[in-house]
């Protein structure tokens, strides 16, 4: 039996290389390591707490469905699905509301810093850990691929696990090992948090980001706004952008040889951003062409999840006491 993986993504906005280099690759990677039957989905119900208008919830739905499918997610490999599709989800998390107490999810650091904003917080963002922990639970999940910002979320899943576990699980017919896997982070640290262009981390809410599916032109403006610091000759913001797409060998020389001239060392990096995102932007181009072909991707991966999902909820529904066959 293959362990299981799963990961979700919120639809809101267009990918960055950031977003690429510190996800999106390591789920092509795991997915074609065969090691791994895998899951990655969609996480619309989570968006909803940022995007809340239909038009641009349905477009980025179906452009990340479309990002994923071109930089190599094959839905013949894995499943693919939206989270909304599958119902299981929002009816676990309920369940799990009434074991999680209120200190424990104050205690998230994204609640703690939306607070630290002086945000006006809606139950939906208090409550993001307990659907993300159903997300994750409804499919045995081994691993979940995540990167170091939602560790502690997968820690809490881990948590609602064993506390449902502990809860319902003792004397009944759960009672071997309970009804929900304990999963564990696979945290994809091997790539150092992608700067932007200001030199912060590279995000979208940030708006320093350049885009995985960049035309010339946009890689051009981002590129050239990069922030350089006049107090040395290498310019570390361009470097470390760099070297995602060249071996420090490479890079060595061509910064040595260079040192001082921003705008060559500039130019050297669009052109070698350009090369690699051509093809991803050219096998999106030719998905975009048929959207109900993506539609139904997602339409049979959630056909595929339910079963499973459904399943499981079932058992916690039995542990619980809801449901009596
Ligand atoms: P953003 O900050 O742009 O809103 P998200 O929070 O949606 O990005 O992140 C989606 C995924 O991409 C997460 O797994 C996150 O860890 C990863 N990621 C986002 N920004 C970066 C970055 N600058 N460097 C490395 N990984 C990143
Ligand atoms: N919270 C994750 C993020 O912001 C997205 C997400 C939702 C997720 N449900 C998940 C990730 C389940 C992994 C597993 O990036």
């Amino acid at each position: 039996m293959k362990k299981i993986l799963l990961s979700g993504v919120k639809p809101t906005g267009r990918p960055h290389i950031g977003n690429y280099f510190g996800a999106m690759r390591q789920f092509v990677q795991l997915l074609n390591s065969g090691d791994y039957e895998c899951y990655f989905f969609i996480a619309d119900y989570h968006a909803l707490n940022l995007i809340q208008n239909a038009e641009e919830m349905k477009r980025n739905t179906l452009d990340l469905a479309i990002d994923y499918l071109a930089i190599g997610l094959d839905p013949n490999k894995a499943t693919l699905f939206k989270q909304s599709d599958i119902s299981a989800h929002t009816e676990l998390a309920w369940i799990f509301d009434t074991i999680v107490t209120v200190p424990y999810l104050q205690r998230a650091h994204a609640y703690k810093d939306a607070v630290a904003k002086n945000k006006e917080i809606n139950v939906g963002t208090f409550n993001y850990p307990v659907l993300m922990a159903a997300d994750i639970l409804l499919y045995d999940a081994d691993v979940v691929p995540v990167g170091q910002d939602q560790k502690q979320h997968v820690e809490y899943a881990r948590d609602i696990a064993q506390k449902f576990n502990n809860t319902f699980c003792n004397g009944n017919e759960c009672d071997q090992g309970g009804v929900f896997k304990l999963p564990e982070p696979l945290i994809m640290e091997d790539v150092a948090t992608v700067p932007g262009i200001d030199g912060r981390k590279m995000s979208k809410s940030y708006g320093n980001t350049i885009e995985l599916f960049a035309s010339r032109a946009d890689i051009e403006k981002a590129v050239m706004s990069i922030v350089t610091d006049s107090d040395s000759e290498i310019p570390k913001n361009v470097y470390a952008i760099h070297k995602l797409f060249k071996s420090e060998s490479e890079l060595k020389p061509l910064y040595e040889a260079n040192k001082g001239k921003y705008k060559v060392l500039k130019e050297a990096l669009i052109e070698d951003i350009g090369v690699f995102i051509k093809p991803l932007r050219e096998k999106r181009a030719e998905l975009a062409k048929d959207e109900n072909a993506v539609l139904k991707v997602l339409a049979d991966g959630a056909d595929k999840a339910k079963i499973k999902a459904d399943a499981k909820l079932s058992l916690a529904k039995k542990a619980i006491g809801v449901q009596v066959n």
